[in-house]
């Protein structure tokens, strides 16, 4: 009888990676449930579950789990007091980037994934739709976009990529400088504080432009001033001796790359921070691709790959091009080593020297 003899193979593969899985997705939730809950706002001193459950109204014995899950984690600590009641706090790094109220809160950053996981959710919808799926509107998407990159960057990749740029003399005799895409503007906020003589331009879409304003105005940035425009189709300016750019979709497309080229001084620098996602070789990759052509914005032509547009050359190609342009590659710095950790991003930052 079949029912007596075992299969060929047994399930131990299929049950652990959803074991695995699971594992895993539970803990996104109990995250996300958390920064909903603005948890971490709460425990700045220790607490016990009991005083949280009564703050913030939940039940105590899974408040008490969730505690201790996020102990384990390393993003709360405990303490055991004399009447063996545990009472938690934050630790140092929940205490900077998961409450609410502080200055390098990452909350709305990585509200985007669980935005993007309701993709997931739907997943069987936007695979038979085809070709006819979201098609998201570019007019609210860049100004969204960049208050949350402004978030996202300020939390520790700005000040690396400021502090590194400074280095350059170049920088430091530099009297004009654009940030092309800048959208939030930190960066040009940012340049024109470490060089008190440079006169910072940062260009955007209109509708972005008007965001970054907003940021001119918070960090009272008197050197910085917007130019509104479209990079396919204006004109970005000239006289620059420095141009910036970063994470743009123009950013390794070779006409924007010569516009650049025609803008800047003799002796001038380009410094072009980009995802240049090139091998296709692990599973996240894989997903990251798929989560990419997800969308399709009006007005953007995007390629198969994540963070690629039509036009755009690889990384070597768009390199070979800008030397035939007359650049000269000082260096590529491997955003991942400046940030000094691994997230897997596969962004790099060249600085070419107009000769
Ligand atoms: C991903 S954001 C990067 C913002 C910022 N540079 C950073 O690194 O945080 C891309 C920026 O490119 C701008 N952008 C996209 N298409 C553009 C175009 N055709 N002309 C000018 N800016 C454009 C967007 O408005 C947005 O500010």
């Amino acid at each position: 009888m079949s029912l007596l003899k075992c299969p060929n193979e047994s399930p131990e593969k299929i049950l652990k990676l959803f074991d695995e899985i699971y594992l895993k997705t539970r803990i996104f939730y109990l995250l996300k449930t958390a920064l909903d809950l603005n948890l971490f706002d709460y425990l700045n001193d220790f607490k016990s579950a009991e005083d949280l459950a009564d703050m913030l109204n939940t039940n105590l014995t899974l408040t008490e789990y969730m505690l201790r899950i996020f102990t384990e984690l390393g993003i709360l600590e405990s303490c055991v007091k004399y009447n063996d009641n545990t009472t938690y706090r934050n630790t140092e790094t929940a205490n900077i980037y998961l409450k609410k109220g502080s200055k390098f809160s990452i909350i709305n950053p990585i509200s985007y994934y669980f935005e993007n996981i309701k993709n997931w959710e739907n997943l069987i919808d936007i695979l038979k739709n085809k070709d006819n799926f979201s098609k998201t509107n570019t007019n609210n998407f860049f100004p969204e976009v960049v208050k949350r990159m402004a978030d996202e960057c300020k939390c520790w990749e700005l000040q690396k990529v400021l502090n590194y740029i400074s280095k350059y003399e170049e920088f430091k005799n530099a009297k004009k400088l654009l940030d092309l895409a800048g959208g939030h503007g930190l960066y040009a906020i940012g340049f024109s504080m470490l060089n008190k003589n440079l006169k910072c331009y940062v260009f955007d879409l209109p509708n972005v432009v008007e965001e970054t304003k907003k940021f001119i105005e918070k960090y009272n940035a008197k050197n910085v001033s917007t130019i509104a425009g479209d990079f396919y189709k204006n004109d970005i300016g000239n006289d620059y001796d420095i141009i910036f750019t970063s994470y743009n979709p123009g950013g390794k497309n070779p006409n924007i790359a010569k516009k650049v080229y025609n803008a800047l001084n003799n002796g001038g620098l380009f410094i072009n921070k980009q995802f240049f996602s090139e091998k296709e070789e692990r599973i996240e990759d894989y997903l990251n691709n798929m989560e990419w052509n997800f969308s399709k914005p009006a007005g953007l032509e995007k390629s198969r790959l994540r963070f690629t547009f039509k036009g755009d050359l690889n990384f070597n190609d768009y390199l070979k091009y800008l030397e035939n342009l007359g650049f000269k590659i000082l260096e590529v710095v491997y955003i991942p080593e400046l940030l000094g950790f691994k997230d897997n991003s596969p962004a790099k930052m060249i600085v070419a020297k107009k000769l």
